[in-house]
């Protein structure tokens, strides 16, 4: 087993097979010691941390993956901390695709002069650069084609899939009386078929979610999500 590259959170690793290992760290990003999941930097570490956020990633990998939606996942060692996933190669440096349900975070921030605090949005999708050096900046699709990054007819694609799987996570949150206000995803292409997957995880620092319009944080939301 080869690293091949060391994450915030997480580290990849090549396996001889061909597919990667996704090892789930316990480090969280955050500022100053304090949790933060949009943050760009590893603020703390939280002991259990990488397992709770490969347990509800399992979750939701697999019942996306039962509705069909073409994804990296292959199988889950919760005990070791591990994913093995289909190897894929992202787009340009990376891209995050967002799914917004109301309007708060970074939206609210550019906004806030259109909008109002957790305005309902209806699954709003817009995709920002990996780029913590300059704060994942968002790209319109126009700027993705001119820079190489995505074909107009990706991003639909892309666009399209986020739609579909931000419904399906809303949909398990609802069972439990959570809310989604918002997600980003990550995609890539199978590096063996070509195909357009998505990839990376899907756990509380993923999303923000509320129950009884209070921010519920991510290790919360696993607990409440896996009971
Ligand atoms: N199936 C996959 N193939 C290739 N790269 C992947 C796959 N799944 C996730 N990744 C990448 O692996 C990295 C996971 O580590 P993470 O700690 O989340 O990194 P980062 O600090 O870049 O967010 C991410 O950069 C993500 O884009
Ligand atoms: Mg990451």
């Amino acid at each position: 087993m080869k690293l091949i590259y060391t994450g915030k959170t997480k580290n990849v690793y090549a396996v001889e097979d061909g597919n990667y290992l996704l090892k789930f760290k316990d480090d969280v990003t955050g500022e100053n010691g304090v949790f933060d999941p949009g943050a760009n930097t590893v603020g703390l570490t939280i002991e259990g941390a990488g397992r709770a956020g490969l347990k509800l990633t399992k979750h939701f990998f697999e019942v996306i993956k039962e509705k069909g939606i073409p994804t990296h996942y292959i199988d889950a060692n919760i005990e070791e901390a591990t994913m093995k996933v289909k190897a894929a190669t992202v787009f340009g440096k990376g891209l995050e695709v967002i799914c917004r349900y109301r309007g708060v975070g970074s939206f609210l921030k550019r906004y806030g002069g259109y909008v109002t605090e957790g305005q309902p949005l209806d699954a709003f999708v817009e995709v920002t650069l990996k780029d913590d050096g300059r704060q994942d900046p968002p790209i319109t699709v126009d700027a993705l084609e001119m820079l190489g990054i995505l074909s107009k007819a990706e991003y639909e694609i892309i666009k399209d899939l986020t739609r579909k799987i931000a419904a399906i996570v809303k949909e398990e949150l609802e069972k439990k009386s959570i809310e989604l206000y918002d997600i980003k995803f990550e995609f890539g292409r199978d590096n063996c078929s070509g195909e357009v997957l998505l990839i990376d995880e899907i756990s509380g620092g993923n999303m923000r979610a509320y129950k009884d319009g209070k921010y519920i944080e991510p290790l919360l939301l696993e607990r409440l999500m896996l009971a």
